[in-house]
Protein backbone atom coordinates (compact mmCIF):
# COMPACT_ATOMS: atom_id res chain seq x y z
CA UNK A 1 0.00 0.00 0.00
CA UNK A 2 1.18 3.61 -0.76
CA UNK A 3 1.17 7.15 1.10
CA UNK A 4 -2.48 8.19 1.64
CA UNK A 5 -3.51 11.51 1.00
CA UNK A 6 -6.62 13.34 2.69
CA UNK A 7 -7.17 16.90 1.32
CA UNK A 8 -9.95 19.41 1.73
CA UNK A 9 -12.73 19.56 -1.55
CA UNK A 10 -14.42 23.27 -0.98
CA UNK A 11 -13.34 26.13 1.24
CA UNK A 12 -12.16 24.19 4.09
CA UNK A 13 -13.41 22.74 7.39
CA UNK A 14 -15.23 20.15 5.67
CA UNK A 15 -14.09 17.62 8.60
CA UNK A 16 -10.76 16.35 7.58
CA UNK A 17 -9.43 16.43 11.09
CA UNK A 18 -12.18 13.91 11.93
CA UNK A 19 -10.86 11.43 8.93
CA UNK A 20 -7.28 11.88 9.76
CA UNK A 21 -7.90 10.84 12.97
CA UNK A 22 -9.93 7.94 11.81
CA UNK A 23 -7.32 6.56 9.37
CA UNK A 24 -4.53 7.44 11.19
CA UNK A 25 -5.31 4.13 12.88
CA UNK A 26 -3.96 1.98 10.27
CA UNK A 27 -0.66 3.95 8.77
CA UNK A 28 3.12 4.38 10.72
CA UNK A 29 2.97 8.07 9.93
CA UNK A 30 0.84 10.94 9.87
CA UNK A 31 2.19 13.91 7.86
CA UNK A 32 0.96 18.00 7.87
CA UNK A 33 2.47 19.54 4.30
CA UNK A 34 1.13 22.78 4.29
CA UNK A 35 -0.75 25.94 6.37
CA UNK A 36 -0.17 26.82 9.46
CA UNK A 37 -2.47 27.90 12.23
CA UNK A 38 -5.36 28.96 10.44
CA UNK A 39 -6.09 25.88 10.31
CA UNK A 40 -8.47 24.44 13.05
CA UNK A 41 -9.89 20.38 13.39
CA UNK A 42 -12.14 19.82 15.58
CA UNK A 43 -11.89 15.43 16.69
CA UNK A 44 -13.61 13.73 19.34
CA UNK A 45 -12.75 10.84 20.58
CA UNK A 46 -15.35 9.05 23.03
CA UNK A 47 -16.93 12.33 23.64
CA UNK A 48 -13.81 14.12 24.59
CA UNK A 49 -12.97 17.15 22.13
CA UNK A 50 -9.92 18.23 20.64
CA UNK A 51 -9.09 20.91 18.88
CA UNK A 52 -6.15 20.91 16.81
CA UNK A 53 -4.23 24.06 14.76
CA UNK A 54 -0.88 22.92 14.19
CA UNK A 55 -0.28 19.37 15.54
CA UNK A 56 -1.49 16.68 12.98
CA UNK A 57 -4.99 15.30 13.95
CA UNK A 58 -3.03 11.91 14.79
CA UNK A 59 -1.47 12.69 17.85
CA UNK A 60 -4.65 11.24 19.49
CA UNK A 61 -3.42 7.77 18.34
CA UNK A 62 -0.86 5.80 20.14
CA UNK A 63 2.46 4.46 18.65
CA UNK A 64 2.03 7.04 15.59
CA UNK A 65 4.91 9.46 14.44
CA UNK A 66 3.49 12.83 13.37
CA UNK A 67 5.55 14.59 11.02
CA UNK A 68 5.38 18.58 10.19
CA UNK A 69 6.56 19.07 7.06
CA UNK A 70 8.73 21.67 5.07
CA UNK A 71 5.41 23.11 3.58
CA UNK A 72 4.30 23.98 6.77
CA UNK A 73 4.88 27.07 8.38
CA UNK A 74 5.05 27.23 11.63
CA UNK A 75 3.97 29.66 15.16
CA UNK A 76 6.77 28.57 17.71
CA UNK A 77 5.21 30.03 20.74
CA UNK A 78 1.46 28.35 19.40
CA UNK A 79 2.92 25.15 18.94
CA UNK A 80 4.44 25.07 22.43
CA UNK A 81 0.84 25.96 23.45
CA UNK A 82 -0.50 23.27 21.65
CA UNK A 83 2.01 20.58 22.97
CA UNK A 84 1.30 21.66 26.25
CA UNK A 85 -2.88 21.61 25.87
CA UNK A 86 -2.28 18.18 24.47
CA UNK A 87 -0.01 17.12 27.44
CA UNK A 88 -2.74 18.94 29.93
CA UNK A 89 -4.92 16.56 28.51
CA UNK A 90 -3.17 13.39 28.58
CA UNK A 91 -1.70 13.08 25.20
CA UNK A 92 1.66 12.11 25.27
CA UNK A 93 3.66 14.51 23.05
CA UNK A 94 7.98 14.14 22.67
CA UNK A 95 9.93 14.43 20.05
CA UNK A 96 10.02 10.70 19.76
CA UNK A 97 6.27 10.82 18.79
CA UNK A 98 6.51 14.24 17.02
CA UNK A 99 9.28 15.76 14.77
CA UNK A 100 9.43 18.31 12.37
CA UNK A 101 11.10 19.36 9.20
CA UNK A 102 14.39 22.14 9.87
CA UNK A 103 13.04 23.54 6.66
CA UNK A 104 9.59 24.31 7.69
CA UNK A 105 9.55 28.09 8.07
CA UNK A 106 8.92 30.23 11.56
CA UNK A 107 6.20 32.33 11.76
CA UNK A 108 7.70 35.64 13.26
CA UNK A 109 5.40 38.50 15.61
CA UNK A 110 6.44 40.39 12.99
CA UNK A 111 4.28 38.19 10.45
CA UNK A 112 1.09 38.30 12.76
CA UNK A 113 1.17 42.04 12.93
CA UNK A 114 2.00 42.72 9.42
CA UNK A 115 -1.30 40.58 8.51
CA UNK A 116 -3.78 42.45 11.10
CA UNK A 117 -2.33 45.47 9.80
CA UNK A 118 -3.18 44.84 6.42
CA UNK A 119 -6.91 43.62 7.22
CA UNK A 120 -6.69 46.79 9.18
CA UNK A 121 -6.61 48.92 6.12
CA UNK A 122 -7.43 47.20 3.21
CA UNK A 123 -10.42 48.11 1.73
CA UNK A 124 -10.68 44.88 0.23
CA UNK A 125 -10.57 42.45 2.97
CA UNK A 126 -9.26 38.99 2.56
CA UNK A 127 -11.06 37.93 6.10
CA UNK A 128 -7.42 36.13 7.26
CA UNK A 129 -7.16 34.56 10.59
CA UNK A 130 -5.16 36.83 11.41
CA UNK A 131 -2.49 34.45 12.21
CA UNK A 132 0.33 35.63 9.77
CA UNK A 133 0.09 33.00 7.64
CA UNK A 134 0.77 34.89 4.21
CA UNK A 135 3.33 37.15 5.57
CA UNK A 136 5.62 34.30 6.67
CA UNK A 137 4.89 32.41 3.15
CA UNK A 138 5.90 35.96 1.47
CA UNK A 139 9.30 36.00 3.62
CA UNK A 140 9.53 32.33 2.00
CA UNK A 141 9.62 32.93 -1.20
CA UNK A 142 11.64 36.41 -1.49
CA UNK A 143 14.64 34.24 0.88
CA UNK A 144 14.27 36.06 4.21
CA UNK A 145 12.30 33.62 6.33
CA UNK A 146 13.88 32.10 9.44
CA UNK A 147 13.47 28.12 9.36
CA UNK A 148 13.26 25.94 12.20
CA UNK A 149 17.01 24.46 11.73
CA UNK A 150 18.11 28.17 12.12
CA UNK A 151 17.05 27.81 15.45
CA UNK A 152 20.65 26.10 16.28
CA UNK A 153 22.62 29.17 14.63
CA UNK A 154 21.97 32.41 16.78
CA UNK A 155 23.89 34.87 14.24
CA UNK A 156 21.48 33.46 11.29
CA UNK A 157 18.24 34.49 13.19
CA UNK A 158 19.79 37.34 14.19
CA UNK A 159 20.79 38.47 11.04
CA UNK A 160 16.99 37.39 9.40
CA UNK A 161 15.03 38.97 12.20
CA UNK A 162 16.89 42.48 11.29
CA UNK A 163 17.26 42.26 7.88
CA UNK A 164 13.05 41.44 7.86
CA UNK A 165 12.49 44.39 10.70
CA UNK A 166 14.48 46.79 8.56
CA UNK A 167 12.01 46.85 5.67
CA UNK A 168 8.49 46.00 7.92
CA UNK A 169 9.34 48.53 10.47
CA UNK A 170 9.40 50.97 8.06
CA UNK A 171 5.65 50.26 6.80
CA UNK A 172 4.71 49.47 10.78
CA UNK A 173 5.29 53.27 11.39
CA UNK A 174 5.26 55.04 8.10
CA UNK A 175 2.18 52.81 6.03
CA UNK A 176 0.03 51.81 9.36
CA UNK A 177 1.01 54.69 11.87
CA UNK A 178 2.24 51.70 14.83
CA UNK A 179 4.75 51.02 16.67
CA UNK A 180 8.18 49.41 15.32
CA UNK A 181 9.36 45.94 16.72
CA UNK A 182 12.44 45.95 18.45
CA UNK A 183 14.94 43.19 17.23
CA UNK A 184 16.36 42.29 20.52
CA UNK A 185 13.05 41.56 21.85
CA UNK A 186 11.68 39.74 18.95
CA UNK A 187 15.26 37.86 18.57
CA UNK A 188 15.91 36.67 22.49
CA UNK A 189 11.74 35.74 22.87
CA UNK A 190 12.95 33.21 20.04
CA UNK A 191 15.79 32.47 21.08
CA UNK A 192 14.33 31.65 24.81
CA UNK A 193 11.84 29.02 23.49
CA UNK A 194 14.61 27.62 20.87
CA UNK A 195 15.75 24.92 23.35
CA UNK A 196 12.36 23.66 23.51
CA UNK A 197 12.20 23.06 20.05
CA UNK A 198 15.25 22.10 18.37
CA UNK A 199 14.84 18.39 20.12
CA UNK A 200 12.05 18.11 17.52
CA UNK A 201 13.79 18.25 14.49
CA UNK A 202 14.64 15.76 11.94
CA UNK A 203 15.60 15.62 8.54
CA UNK A 204 11.56 14.90 7.36
CA UNK A 205 12.69 13.56 3.95
CA UNK A 206 14.87 11.39 4.56
CA UNK A 207 12.70 10.13 7.58
CA UNK A 208 9.80 9.25 5.31
CA UNK A 209 11.49 8.03 1.87
CA UNK A 210 13.30 5.46 3.97
CA UNK A 211 9.78 4.33 5.73
CA UNK A 212 8.01 4.21 2.43
CA UNK A 213 11.69 2.02 1.28
CA UNK A 214 10.80 -0.19 4.53
CA UNK A 215 6.82 -0.42 3.74
CA UNK A 216 5.82 1.42 6.28
CA UNK A 217 2.86 4.06 5.53
CA UNK A 218 2.06 7.60 6.11
CA UNK A 219 -1.09 9.76 6.13
CA UNK A 220 -0.51 12.92 4.64
CA UNK A 221 -3.25 15.53 6.11
CA UNK A 222 -4.12 18.31 4.24
CA UNK A 223 -5.25 21.88 5.34
CA UNK A 224 -7.58 24.21 4.16
CA UNK A 225 -9.04 23.29 1.03
CA UNK A 226 -8.89 23.29 -2.81
CA UNK A 227 -10.91 26.16 -3.32
CA UNK A 228 -8.39 28.09 -0.51
CA UNK A 229 -5.58 26.76 -2.98
CA UNK A 230 -3.00 29.86 -3.77
CA UNK A 231 -2.77 29.33 -7.64
CA UNK A 232 -6.13 27.11 -8.15
CA UNK A 233 -8.88 28.67 -5.96
CA UNK A 234 -10.77 31.82 -5.70
CA UNK A 235 -7.62 34.42 -6.05
CA UNK A 236 -7.00 36.84 -4.16
CA UNK A 237 -9.60 35.20 -1.74
CA UNK A 238 -7.36 32.47 -0.62
CA UNK A 239 -4.84 31.22 1.72
CA UNK A 240 -0.82 31.75 1.19
CA UNK A 241 -0.18 28.50 0.25
CA UNK A 242 -1.04 25.26 -2.16
CA UNK A 243 -3.94 22.95 -0.79
CA UNK A 244 -4.16 21.01 -3.65
CA UNK A 245 -3.13 17.05 -2.92
CA UNK A 246 -0.01 17.42 -5.37
CA UNK A 247 1.21 19.73 -2.32
CA UNK A 248 1.89 16.49 0.04
CA UNK A 249 5.34 15.80 -2.08
CA UNK A 250 6.46 19.09 -1.85
CA UNK A 251 5.58 20.04 0.94
CA UNK A 252 7.13 16.99 2.81
CA UNK A 253 10.00 15.97 0.84
CA UNK A 254 8.58 12.46 -0.10
CA UNK A 255 8.85 11.24 -3.42
CA UNK A 256 5.68 11.72 -5.46
CA UNK A 257 5.95 8.21 -6.76
CA UNK A 258 5.45 6.93 -3.24
CA UNK A 259 1.60 8.09 -3.30
CA UNK A 260 -1.50 5.74 -3.31
CA UNK A 261 -4.97 6.55 -2.61
CA UNK A 262 -5.96 9.60 -2.35
CA UNK A 263 -9.28 10.66 -0.53
CA UNK A 264 -11.43 14.06 -0.76
CA UNK A 265 -13.30 15.67 2.29
CA UNK A 266 -16.38 16.61 0.86
CA UNK A 267 -19.26 18.45 3.35
CA UNK A 268 -22.46 17.40 1.85
CA UNK A 269 -23.42 20.98 2.22
CA UNK A 270 -20.83 23.99 1.66
CA UNK A 271 -19.45 26.29 3.79
CA UNK A 272 -16.93 29.28 3.54
CA UNK A 273 -15.05 31.66 6.12
CA UNK A 274 -13.79 34.81 5.16
CA UNK A 275 -14.32 36.99 1.73
CA UNK A 276 -14.66 36.00 -1.47
CA UNK A 277 -17.37 34.97 -4.18
CA UNK A 278 -19.84 31.51 -3.01
CA UNK A 279 -22.34 31.31 -5.65
CA UNK A 280 -24.59 28.87 -3.47
CA UNK A 281 -24.38 30.73 -0.20
CA UNK A 282 -27.86 30.99 1.21
CA UNK A 283 -28.68 34.21 3.46
CA UNK A 284 -32.18 33.38 4.81
CA UNK A 285 -33.13 31.17 7.06
CA UNK A 286 -32.22 27.52 5.49
CA UNK A 287 -28.44 28.91 5.63
CA UNK A 288 -29.40 29.82 9.53
CA UNK A 289 -30.62 26.57 10.02
CA UNK A 290 -27.26 24.63 8.61
CA UNK A 291 -24.83 26.74 10.53
CA UNK A 292 -26.93 25.81 13.62
CA UNK A 293 -27.51 22.39 12.86
CA UNK A 294 -23.95 22.22 11.73
CA UNK A 295 -22.18 24.20 14.47
CA UNK A 296 -20.63 25.92 12.01
CA UNK A 297 -18.57 28.77 13.90
CA UNK A 298 -15.08 28.73 13.01
CA UNK A 299 -12.17 26.84 15.62
CA UNK A 300 -9.51 28.99 14.88
CA UNK A 301 -11.15 32.18 15.02
CA UNK A 302 -15.09 31.30 16.33
CA UNK A 303 -16.24 33.65 13.29
CA UNK A 304 -19.84 32.26 11.80
CA UNK A 305 -19.39 30.35 8.72
CA UNK A 306 -21.29 31.00 5.42
CA UNK A 307 -23.55 28.57 4.57
CA UNK A 308 -25.04 27.31 1.46
CA UNK A 309 -25.77 24.40 -0.57
CA UNK A 310 -23.89 21.70 -2.30
CA UNK A 311 -21.88 22.89 -5.48
CA UNK A 312 -20.97 20.18 -7.86
CA UNK A 313 -18.78 22.32 -10.00
CA UNK A 314 -16.60 22.65 -6.84
CA UNK A 315 -16.08 19.20 -6.04
CA UNK A 316 -15.66 18.40 -9.56
CA UNK A 317 -13.09 21.19 -10.08
CA UNK A 318 -11.32 19.44 -7.09
CA UNK A 319 -11.80 16.35 -8.21
CA UNK A 320 -10.15 17.19 -11.49
CA UNK A 321 -7.37 18.96 -9.54
CA UNK A 322 -6.42 16.03 -7.14
CA UNK A 323 -8.13 12.54 -8.50
CA UNK A 324 -9.25 11.21 -5.51
CA UNK A 325 -10.12 8.01 -5.41
CA UNK A 326 -13.02 8.15 -2.98
CA UNK A 327 -15.12 10.93 -1.66
CA UNK A 328 -15.52 10.93 2.80
CA UNK A 329 -18.62 13.17 2.54
CA UNK A 330 -19.13 14.53 6.58
CA UNK A 331 -22.14 16.17 8.26
CA UNK A 332 -24.77 14.42 6.33
CA UNK A 333 -26.86 14.47 9.73
CA UNK A 334 -26.60 18.22 9.36
CA UNK A 335 -28.98 18.02 6.27
CA UNK A 336 -31.34 15.92 8.71
CA UNK A 337 -35.23 17.74 9.09
CA UNK A 338 -35.67 19.56 5.23
CA UNK A 339 -38.32 18.62 3.10
CA UNK A 340 -36.19 19.67 0.42
CA UNK A 341 -32.29 19.89 -0.11
CA UNK A 342 -30.81 21.41 -3.37
CA UNK A 343 -27.53 20.98 -5.62
CA UNK A 344 -25.61 23.48 -7.45
CA UNK A 345 -24.73 20.62 -11.08
CA UNK A 346 -23.54 23.79 -13.05
CA UNK A 347 -23.66 27.62 -13.86
CA UNK A 348 -25.16 29.88 -15.74
CA UNK A 349 -21.73 32.02 -17.31
CA UNK A 350 -22.57 34.54 -20.14
CA UNK A 351 -25.67 32.31 -20.86
CA UNK A 352 -23.56 29.10 -21.52
CA UNK A 353 -24.91 26.38 -18.94
CA UNK A 354 -20.44 25.27 -17.57
CA UNK A 355 -19.72 22.40 -15.49
CA UNK A 356 -16.71 23.37 -13.69
CA UNK A 357 -15.92 27.42 -11.86
CA UNK A 358 -15.20 29.44 -15.24
CA UNK A 359 -11.34 30.64 -15.44
CA UNK A 360 -12.37 33.78 -16.41
CA UNK A 361 -10.83 37.29 -14.61
CA UNK A 362 -14.14 37.26 -12.27
CA UNK A 363 -14.12 33.63 -11.81
CA UNK A 364 -16.78 32.35 -9.17
CA UNK A 365 -18.20 35.86 -8.82
CA UNK A 366 -19.56 35.49 -12.48
CA UNK A 367 -21.61 32.04 -11.69
CA UNK A 368 -25.05 31.83 -11.40
CA UNK A 369 -25.94 28.27 -9.81
CA UNK A 370 -27.90 26.26 -11.93
CA UNK A 371 -30.25 24.14 -8.84
CA UNK A 372 -31.62 20.77 -9.00
CA UNK A 373 -34.06 19.69 -6.01
CA UNK A 374 -33.99 16.48 -3.91
CA UNK A 375 -36.66 15.03 -0.99
CA UNK A 376 -35.45 15.74 2.33
CA UNK A 377 -35.75 12.89 5.38
CA UNK A 378 -36.37 13.69 8.40
CA UNK A 379 -34.78 10.77 10.45
CA UNK A 380 -32.05 11.33 12.91
CA UNK A 381 -29.72 9.46 11.14
CA UNK A 382 -26.93 10.50 13.74
CA UNK A 383 -26.62 6.65 15.26
CA UNK A 384 -26.71 4.89 11.44
CA UNK A 385 -23.26 2.72 11.11
CA UNK A 386 -24.42 0.89 7.90
CA UNK A 387 -25.29 2.21 4.56
CA UNK A 388 -28.89 0.04 4.62
CA UNK A 389 -29.67 1.85 7.52
CA UNK A 390 -29.46 5.53 6.21
CA UNK A 391 -33.19 6.49 4.99
CA UNK A 392 -33.81 6.01 1.46
CA UNK A 393 -33.95 9.92 0.41
CA UNK A 394 -30.80 10.42 2.05
CA UNK A 395 -29.33 7.48 0.33
CA UNK A 396 -30.67 8.93 -3.31
CA UNK A 397 -28.94 12.37 -2.30
CA UNK A 398 -25.59 10.80 -1.55
CA UNK A 399 -25.77 8.44 -4.64
CA UNK A 400 -26.44 11.64 -6.49
CA UNK A 401 -23.60 13.69 -5.13
CA UNK A 402 -21.51 10.61 -5.78
CA UNK A 403 -23.45 10.62 -9.68
CA UNK A 404 -22.41 14.31 -10.34
CA UNK A 405 -19.09 14.13 -9.01
CA UNK A 406 -17.49 10.70 -10.87
CA UNK A 407 -15.98 9.54 -7.42
CA UNK A 408 -17.89 6.64 -4.97
CA UNK A 409 -18.28 8.11 -1.48
CA UNK A 410 -16.29 5.24 0.69
CA UNK A 411 -17.03 7.13 3.97
CA UNK A 412 -19.91 8.69 5.37
CA UNK A 413 -20.02 10.72 8.28
CA UNK A 414 -23.21 11.29 10.47
CA UNK A 415 -21.85 12.89 13.72
CA UNK A 416 -18.73 14.39 15.15
CA UNK A 417 -17.56 11.45 16.86
CA UNK A 418 -15.09 8.83 15.41
CA UNK A 419 -17.51 6.40 15.70
CA UNK A 420 -20.20 8.00 13.74
CA UNK A 421 -18.91 7.07 10.16
CA UNK A 422 -20.29 4.30 8.00
CA UNK A 423 -17.14 2.83 5.63
CA UNK A 424 -18.72 1.14 2.58
P1 LIG B 1 -11.49 20.54 9.32
O1 LIG B 1 -10.86 21.90 9.44
O2 LIG B 1 -11.71 20.13 7.92
O3 LIG B 1 -10.78 19.50 10.14
O4 LIG B 1 -12.97 20.68 9.94
P2 LIG B 1 -13.34 21.42 11.31
O5 LIG B 1 -12.94 20.55 12.44
O6 LIG B 1 -12.88 22.83 11.31
O7 LIG B 1 -14.92 21.52 11.14
C1 LIG B 1 -15.73 20.38 11.07
C2 LIG B 1 -16.68 20.40 12.29
O8 LIG B 1 -17.72 19.47 12.08
C3 LIG B 1 -16.02 19.98 13.58
O9 LIG B 1 -16.62 20.69 14.64
C4 LIG B 1 -16.32 18.49 13.69
O10 LIG B 1 -16.38 18.03 15.02
C5 LIG B 1 -17.68 18.45 13.06
N1 LIG B 1 -18.01 17.22 12.33
C6 LIG B 1 -17.19 16.42 11.60
N2 LIG B 1 -17.90 15.45 10.99
C7 LIG B 1 -19.20 15.64 11.33
C8 LIG B 1 -20.41 15.00 10.99
O11 LIG B 1 -20.46 14.06 10.22
N3 LIG B 1 -21.57 15.51 11.54
C9 LIG B 1 -21.56 16.58 12.38
N4 LIG B 1 -22.73 17.00 12.86
N5 LIG B 1 -20.43 17.22 12.72
C10 LIG B 1 -19.27 16.77 12.20
P1 LIG C 1 -9.03 24.29 7.95
O1 LIG C 1 -7.75 23.53 7.85
C1 LIG C 1 -11.51 27.59 6.53
C2 LIG C 1 -9.42 31.15 5.03
C3 LIG C 1 -9.59 32.41 5.85
C4 LIG C 1 -9.49 33.46 4.74
C5 LIG C 1 -8.43 32.86 3.83
C6 LIG C 1 -7.03 33.42 4.04
O2 LIG C 1 -9.58 24.36 9.33
O3 LIG C 1 -10.00 23.82 6.94
P2 LIG C 1 -5.20 33.01 5.92
O4 LIG C 1 -5.24 33.27 7.40
O5 LIG C 1 -4.95 31.59 5.57
O6 LIG C 1 -4.30 33.95 5.19
O7 LIG C 1 -6.69 33.36 5.42
O8 LIG C 1 -8.43 31.46 4.07
N1 LIG C 1 -8.94 29.98 5.79
C7 LIG C 1 -9.71 28.96 6.17
N2 LIG C 1 -11.04 28.76 6.05
N3 LIG C 1 -10.75 26.64 7.08
C8 LIG C 1 -9.41 26.79 7.19
O9 LIG C 1 -8.59 25.82 7.62
C9 LIG C 1 -8.84 28.01 6.77
N4 LIG C 1 -7.58 28.52 6.76
C10 LIG C 1 -7.66 29.71 6.15
O10 LIG C 1 -10.84 32.44 6.49
O11 LIG C 1 -10.69 33.50 4.03
MG1 LIG D 1 -11.26 23.76 10.26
Amino acid sequence: MGNITVFGSQWGDEGKGKIVDLLSADVDYVVRYQGGNNAGHTVIVNGKRYVLHIIPSGILHEGKICVIGNGVVLDPFVFLEEVDALIAKGVAVSPDKLIISPKTHLIMPYHRLLDGCREGAAAKKIGTTGRGIGPCYEDKVARRGIRCGDLASPETVRARIEECLSEKNALFTQLYGREPLDADTVFSGLMAIAPRLLPYLRDVSSVLQNAYAEGKTALFEGAQGAMLDIDHGTYPFVTSSNTVAGSAATGSGAAPASFGKTVAIVKAYTTRVGEGPFPTELDGETGRYLQNQGGEFGATTGRPRRCGWFDACVVRESVRLCAPDTLALMKLDVLGGLDEIKICTGYEVDGQIVSYPPQTPGGLADAVPVYESMPGWKEDISACTEWSALPENARAYVSRLEELTGVPAGYISVGPDRAQTIVR
